[in-house]
C-alpha cells in the first residue's frame, strides 16, 4: 500500500468538512468585517437651544445642517452621519456638563454649537481640553476667535463685532449725531454695541447712554420710557429670537417707531418678521445675510429649505448649512478619516465656502471674512439695500494661531 492509498480515505472524509469550515469562515468575515461593510458613521453632536427664547434659532441651525447633508447624499466626506442632540437651554451654567456629556458619553467626532455666546465660551473651553473639533454655527463671542482661538475651533457665522461695526458706520454716514444702545447684558450684546460704538464714534457720532437688562428678560417698558426722555437720533439694539419679537413690538407700541429711529444687527428682524408684523416695517439692520440675495446658491438654498421644512430659512439656517459645508470640505480632504486631524483642519482653513450669503473664506483665527449687508424690512422680507462693509474681518485681537 503506498502512502496515497493509505491516507486517501481519511483525506476524502476530511475534504468536505475543511471546505465547509473555510466557507463558513469566509462568510463570517464578509458579514462582520468593517472593511467590507459600511464604514462607521461620523458622529455629529448638536449642542443647541431647543427651548427658551433662542429655541427657533437652534431648530433653524439643525435644519440647515441636515439640509446640506441630504444634498450631499446623506454623507459628508463620503461617510454617513449619526446625530446626537442636547438642548443647551441657552444656559451657560449648564454648558460644561452638557458639552462633557456629549463628548465623553456619546463620543462625538465633531461638536456643532451653539447660539448663545456665554454657552459657546464654555463649550470652547471643553472642546479645547478634549481636543474635540468644534464648529460654531452662530454664537459670535469675540474671544473664541480672539485670545481663545484654537486649531480645533471654527465659526461659520460672524463675530458679534462684525454687524455692530457695520451699523455704526452706516449710522455715522447717515449723519446721526447721538445714539442710545440697548441690549441684554452678556457677551453678545456687549460686543455688538461695542462694535457699533467704535464705528459710530469714529465717524463723528456719540453714544450718550448704554442700557442693559439681564438675559433673557423682556420687561422693556422702563427702558423705553428712558429712551423717550433721552430723545437720541438713533437707538441701536441687540436682541434676538423671542426677545427680538417682543422688543420690536413694544418699541412700536410705546410710540417710538416714528420719533426715534430703531436700528440693530440683523438678529433684530431675522426669523421674526411673521410675528413682528407692522412693528418691523421699514427697519434698517446690518447682517452677513439678506433674504433676497440674488445668487444661484441662495435661490437654490431657499427653494430647498422651504420645500423640506415649514417656513422660510433665515440667517441661523445659513450658519447651520455652512457648518456642514465646512465640515464636508475637511472630511473630503481626508476621505472621511477623522483621525487625520491636521490635514482635516488645513482643508477647513483653506476652504472657500459657497454660501447662500455669497462665497466666504475664513480668517487665520477661523472666523468668516464676509460682506455685511444693509437691509430694510419690506413686508415679510429683509431686503438688501447695499453692502455696509465689504470683506469685513473681525479684528481677532489676541489670537495666536
Ligand atoms: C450670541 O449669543 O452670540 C447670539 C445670539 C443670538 C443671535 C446672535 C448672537
Amino acid at each position: 500500500m503506498n502512502a496515497s492509498h493509505r491516507f486517501s480515505p481519511p483525506a476524502r472524509r476530511l475534504a468536505p468538512s475543511l471546505l465547509h469550515v473555510c466557507l463558513f469562515a469566509i462568510a463570517g468575515i464578509v458579514a462582520s468585517s468593517p472593511a467590507v461593510a459600511q464604514p462607521a458613521k461620523v458622529k455629529v453632536g448638536f449642542m443647541l437651544p431647543y427651548t427658551g427664547t433662542y429655541a427657533a434659532l437652534g431648530t433653524a441651525i439643525t435644519n440647515g445642517f441636515k439640509l446640506a447633508v441630504e444634498e450631499n447624499g446623506g454623507k459628508l466626506g463620503g461617510r454617513e452621519i449619526e446625530y446626537f442632540t442636547v438642548d443647551d437651554e441657552s444656559d451657560p451654567a449648564k454648558a460644561p456638563d452638557n458639552a462633557n456629556k456629549i463628548i465623553k458619553r456619546d463620543k462625538v467626532d465633531v461638536l456643532i454649537g451653539t447660539v448663545h455666546s456665554g454657552v459657546a465660551l464654555a463649550m470652547a473651553k471643553v472642546a479645547r481640553d478634549n481636543n474635540t473639533l468644534l464648529i460654531i454655527p452662530n454664537a459670535g463671542a469675540g474671544d473664541i476667535t480672539g485670545p481663545l482661538c484654537a486649531p480645533n475651533i471654527f465659526r461659520t457665522s460672524f463675530s458679534n463685532w462684525q454687524p455692530g461695526y457695520a451699523m455704526g458706520k452706516v449710522a455715522a454716514e447717515q449723519t446721526k449725531k447721538t445714539a442710545v444702545t440697548f441690549t441684554w447684558k452678556y457677551a453678545a450684546g456687549e460686543e455688538s454695541v461695542g462694535g457699533f460704538k467704535e464705528a459710530f464714534e469714529a465717524g463723528g457720532g456719540k453714544v450718550v447712554k448704554e442700557l442693559f437688562l439681564p438675559f433673557p428678560q423682556v420687561e422693556f417698558q422702563s427702558y423705553l420710557t428712558e429712551i423717550a426722555a433721552l430723545k437720541p437720533d438713533v437707538v441701536y439694539a441687540f436682541f434676538a429670537g423671542g426677545g427680538a419679537v417682543k422688543f420690536v413690538k413694544d418699541y412700536a407700541a410705546a410710540g417710538l417707531k416714528n420719533s426715534v429711529q430703531l436700528v440693530g444687527p440683523g438678529f433684530l428682524t431675522d426669523g421674526t418678521l411673521d410675528a413682528q408684523g407692522d412693528a418691523a416695517q421699514g427697519m434698517l439692520t446690518t447682517l452677513h445675510y439678506a433674504d433676497g440675495l440674488n445668487n444661484p446658491k441662495n435661490r437654490a438654498f431657499r427653494a430647498a429649505y422651504s420645500k423640506t421644512f415649514t417656513g422660510e430659512p433665515d440667517v441661523y439656517a445659513v450658519g447651520g448649512y455652512d457648518a456642514a459645508q465646512l465640515l464636508n470640505a475637511g472630511l473630503t480632504a481626508v476621505k472621511g478619516d477623522v483621525t487625520k486631524r491636521s490635514e482635516l483642519v488645513a482643508a477647513m482653513e483653506a476652504a472657500k465656502i459657497d454660501s447662500p450669503r455669497g462665497a466666504f473664506t475664513l480668517s487665520k483665527s477661523h472666523n468668516p471674512v464676509q460682506d455685511v449687508y444693509l437691509r430694510r424690512v419690506e413686508g415679510r422680507e429683509n431686503k438688501i439695500v447695499g453692502v455696509a462693509a465689504r470683506a469685513l474681518a473681525d479684528p481677532s485681537r489676541g489670537c495666536k494661531l
